[in-house]
């Protein structure tokens, strides 16, 4: 008995500290430690066998090295676990005078960044934002805004029709009509959105972006516009930047304008931008057409209002001096980023 004591003993010594991990530890501790086939359990199972008188010797000499071979299993497990997160620190561990690696941050388009600028805009003179849908009916898009059957507006050219009855909206001014069927006056809403026509050159694309701004009250007049629109071209163009009225037509107003901004790059001296003349057309207007209150079932006799429709991509080009509208749509993140803030 006392032999085999010995020999657990110099085994335990001669491998103790060639483990290094826990795990490995562990193994080799049930060899000995183990409740049921550890060598020094069965030498305590064992105990029975030995005559009587002998007993409570040869018991405390297992116990002293049961004891012994714990503590020693305890330490040596300690080391290894400090050794072990001594690894994973030095594996872990940052550099923080290392220079970051950069991280390439987006960025609005620049229709969004006009877009959310105009909105923004109207939005601070009480107006309401009306979403309208793009897929509309004829009634919506022509009919209801005074656009009789024969309109060139309506031609296959201009308009995408879906199936006879169905287009893809050709303006925003389709939200008009919703909005006063659905509400009554007083009447401020900014419809933005997209819109589609077979139109395709340097400044025109088959999908963009318009707002609509709609009006309706009692004694709604022209001065009414022409204020709205100087502090709407002075917010968004800069300080000292005029507007002027022209004579125009649109089937929905009556009486309707192109408005003009004087030239904010040269101050209405003329330039490239404002092609010599100090004048840049910026929208449509006018006042609402009579015909389009009724058939949305407001009394003109009662009820006056204006409606502006404006391009978005044109409000950009201009603020930003893009000459080609393809250059909004491309997703080039060459020229987007020069937009970043
Ligand atoms: N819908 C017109 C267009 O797409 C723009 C427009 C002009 C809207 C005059 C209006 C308006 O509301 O009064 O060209």
């Amino acid at each position: 008995m006392k032999e085999q004591l010995s020999e657990i003993r110099r085994e335990i010594e001669e491998k103790i500290h060639t483990f290094d991990s826990s795990r490995s530890l562990y193994e080799f501790r049930k060899i000995f430690l183990d409740n049921k086939e550890g060598k020094i359990s069965l030498l305590m199972k064992g105990l029975k066998d030995v005559p009587k008188e002998e007993r409570p010797a040869v018991g405390k000499s297992i116990n002293e090295v049961k004891e012994w071979a714990l503590s020693l299993f305890e330490e040596t497990d300690r080391e290894i676990h400090k050794l072990e997160l001594e690894r994973k620190i030095a594996s872990e561990a940052v550099d923080v005078t290392e220079p970051a690696v950069k991280t390439r941050r987006g960025g609005l388009h620049p229709n969004t960044l006009v877009q959310n600028e105009l909105i923004d805009i109207f939005a601070s003179m009480g107006f309401e934002i009306f979403e309208g849908s793009e897929i509309e009916t004829d009634y919506y898009n022509f009919t209801a805004l005074n656009t009789p059957e024969d309109h060139p507006a309506r031609d296959m050219q201009d308009t995408f029709y879906l199936s006879p009855g169905f287009l893809l909206r050709t303006q925003t001014s389709a939200g008009q009509i919703h909005v006063m069927e659905k509400s009554r006056p007083p009447i401020k809403i900014l419809s933005p959105g997209k819109v589609f026509r077979s139109d395709d050159d340097a400044t025109h694309s088959p999908m963009f972006s318009q707002m609509e701004g709609l009006v309706v009250d009692r004694g709604i007049s022209v001065c009414d516009l022409q204020g709205m629109l100087d502090l709407f071209s002075q917010k968004i163009f800069g300080q000292g930047v005029k507007t002027r009225l022209r004579p125009s037509y649109f089937p929905f107003t009556e009486p309707s304008v192109e408005v003009d901004v004087s030239c904010f790059e040269c101050g209405g001296k003329g330039c490239k931008l404002c092609k010599g003349t100090g004048w840049i057309e910026v929208l449509g207007a006018g006042m609402v057409n009579r015909h389009v209150l009724e058939n949305c079932g407001i009394d003109p006799e009662e009820y006056t209002g204006f409606a502006f429709g404006m391009g978005v991509e044109r409000i950009a080009m201009l603020k930003y001096g893009i000459n080609n509208i393809k250059t909004l749509f491309e997703s080039d993140t060459r020229f987007a980023e020069q937009f970043a803030d």
